[in-house]
């Protein structure tokens, strides 16, 4: 196989789901295999310091280009070969069949995060696929149960934990894209459009955390978690839970099964919005051990899952045409029919 082939088929790859939109992942071309990668520059230390939501989503973006490379009929698979000093996790290889998956590409482009309203949650026919998706690697999909309001608590505890820390909130910071004139609105982060804001809350938000260092005294952590309920736009709230003692190449395997998740979740008309806060807090994660009698740190991701009732915002990716490194160009101008828009529900 050509591996030179896949490369036009990157920018398809880039629209694999990566936390507050960093797109961490970097391709190198050798002679017989594709190094995945990724940028340091792109980790989130303040947000992510264990690394567990980068490494899922190097999982997601492996898991997304053996997906388009089948789709292409070209036959590519995956070796993990983890090395953190190296920030490598792995190669694409040739390979003697198609990778074999019931996704497509037109699915990789279609799915994405949605942080609105849900009709209603995922029934139990989607929920077992969804666990088989993650029983294949050792784990499994649990619903977390909305527990007379305890999930909410511990939803705003975690809220308010995170936007206690002036290093997270610098980071969240550096990744907002607020600001619809600038440049970088269009290559990453999270946007406005996104997030769900109007115009007055990107600007309330803006100011409130340009203002950050000053008011945090004065109880804006406490505000900043108060100002949104995400549970209360419905929904089931899931937890993917893994196989105990993961390691490092474990996680990155556990982002190919969250990507599978949710692409699961997409066939059925449904979506993701992912609530990692409260995995990152030490203290909401053991509480929702305990909800779940499972190991907390068995618990690598929690999302919110429901039909939408209207479509999301389509994120911003940054493109690169001639290699593994980000370039100017956007994946809005990419001519590529196998990327067309598909509506919600069509
Ligand atoms: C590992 C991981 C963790 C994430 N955590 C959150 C989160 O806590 N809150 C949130 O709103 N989105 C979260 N996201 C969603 C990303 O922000 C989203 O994938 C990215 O902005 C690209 O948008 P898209 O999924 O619509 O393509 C997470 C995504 C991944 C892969």
């Amino acid at each position: 196989m050509d591996l030179a082939a896949f490369r036009a088929l990157e920018p398809l790859c880039w629209r694999a789901p990566s936390a507050h939109n960093t797109q961490p992942w970097r391709l190198r071309y050798e002679r017989w295999a594709i190094t995945v990668g990724w940028d340091p520059t792109d980790a989130l230390p303040a947000g992510d310091p264990t690394g567990r939501d980068l490494r899922l989503s190097l999982g997601a973006f492996v898991e997304t280009c053996l997906i388009v490379a089948a789709d292409a009929g070209l036959r590519l698979d995956f070796v993990a070969d983890h090395d953190e000093s190296a920030h490598r996790v792995g190669r694409l290889r040739p390979a003697r069949q198609p990778y074999r998956t019931p996704f497509r590409t037109a699915d990789v482009c279609a799915r994405r995060t949605h942080r609105g309203r849900f009709a209603d949650g995922p029934d139990a026919a989607v929920l077992a696929a969804a666990d088989d998706a993650a029983r294949w690697a050792g784990g499994a999909v649990r619903v977390v149960p909305a527990a007379a309001g305890r999930l909410g608590a511990l939803l705003r505890a975690a809220d308010r934990q995170v936007y206690a820390d002036p290093a997270v909130v610098a980071e969240l910071r550096r990744w907002l894209r607020l600001d619809r004139a600038r440049p970088d609105y269009r290559a990453d982060g999270l946007s406005d459009r996104c997030l769900g804001l109007s115009r007055p809350a990107a600007a309330g938000l803006r100011t409130a955390l340009a203002a950050y260092s000053v008011l945090r005294p004065f109880g804006l952590p406490r505000l900043l978690a108060a100002g949104d309920d995400p549970l209360a736009r419905g929904g089931t709230v899931l937890a993917l839970v893994a196989p105990p003692d993961l390691d490092a190449a474990g996680q990155v395997e556990f982002g190919r099964v969250l990507m599978r998740v949710w692409l699961t979740l997409h066939a059925a008309g449904l979506a993701a919005h992912p609530l990692s806060q409260l995995v990152d807090v030490a203290a909401t994660r053991d509480a929702l051990g305990a909800l779940l009698d499972v190991a907390p740190e068995r618990i690598v991701h929690v999302t919110r899952v429901g039909r939408p009732v209207a479509a999301a915002a389509r994120s911003a990716r940054r493109v690169d045409r001639v290699g593994g490194r980000p370039g100017s160009k956007f994946s809005d101008n990419i001519p590529d029919s196998r990327c067309r828009e598909r509506t919600l529900h069509g």
